[in-house]
């Protein structure tokens, strides 16, 4: 897979990339990264790619030709790729559309700074619009990064047998992870539950089911959605809650 980030801040994202999962899938051969520096594509003597909005008010505007010039660039050097605007009015980000965009050869993602896109750069090109979440950043590079992450070690091959995303929260069956233990068996009073230290595999596997569920069950009930997220953005993209029983 390759994934082409356009930002004003290469050399922020470029170690956080190199280091841990992502640095592993790297030298696997299984991601390639491309950072591209909007600046680069700035048309004027000062390189500035920003400028004042009309209408007025606070705030610089990002101008549509240096985004376009970029997108198009890239796209002419290795393909079309999934375009991915990192915006906080986009879809809100999770792990099924981490899932989707596994499915993609060339990922292109990018990241605003100061008040945002001119709306043209929107209107004028086709993208998938994603938001990390209901708050606001200054700037695209801390969400292109988590969604990334999120995508990249789902890559088959890339988590080691051990930390397979399958155990993990939002896996097939849409559940939270279990709570996990290590040593000491006694750590300021709190101790490891039994039922894990008993050796009795088909024991323990049923506490951590339940476990799985009661938490889940937990975190729904103190979800509470925004008027947005009610009216206009599903949270589960439609799925039921897996503790709750089928309708049928
Ligand atoms: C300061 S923000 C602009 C916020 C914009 N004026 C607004 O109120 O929606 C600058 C950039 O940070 C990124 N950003 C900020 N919050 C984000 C979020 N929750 N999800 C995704 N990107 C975000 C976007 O790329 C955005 O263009």
């Amino acid at each position: 897979m390759l994934c082409s980030v356009l930002t004003l801040f290469p050399e922020a994202i470029r170690p956080y990339l190199d280091e841990s999962i992502l640095g592993i899938a790297q030298r696997m051969g299984r991601v390639r990264f491309h950072l591209v520096n909007i600046r680069d594509y700035s048309r004027n003597p000062h390189n500035t790619v920003d400028d004042r909005p009309f209408g007025g008010g606070p705030g610089m505007v990002l101008a549509p030709e240096p985004i376009f010039d970029a997108v198009e660039d890239v796209e002419r050097s290795f393909g079309a790729a999934h375009r991915i605007l990192l915006t906080p009015r986009g879809r809100r980000f999770d792990q099924t559309i981490a899932r989707d965009l596994t499915q993609h050869e060339h990922l292109l993602l990018c990241c605003g700074r100061y008040e945002g896109f001119d709306e043209r750069i929107r209107l004028g090109m086709s993208w998938n619009e994603l938001s990390l979440g209901d708050f606001v950043l200054s700037g695209g590079e801390i969400p292109a990064l988590a969604i990334l992450e999120a995508t990249i070690r789902l890559l088959p091959g890339v988590l080691g047998h051990d930390e397979s995303a399958e155990q993990d929260s939002f896996g097939s069956d849409g559940l939270l992870d279990h709570p996990h233990f290590t040593r000491p068996r006694v750590f300021r009073g709190m101790t490891v539950p039994d039922v894990l230290l008993s050796g009795d595999h088909a024991s323990v596997e049923r506490w951590r089911r339940s476990e799985r569920e009661r938490l889940t069950r937990a975190a729904a009930s103190t979800t509470r959605p925004t008027p947005r997220n009610e009216h206009s953005r599903p949270e589960r993209n439609g799925a039921s809650d897996p503790c709750e029983p089928e309708q049928d």
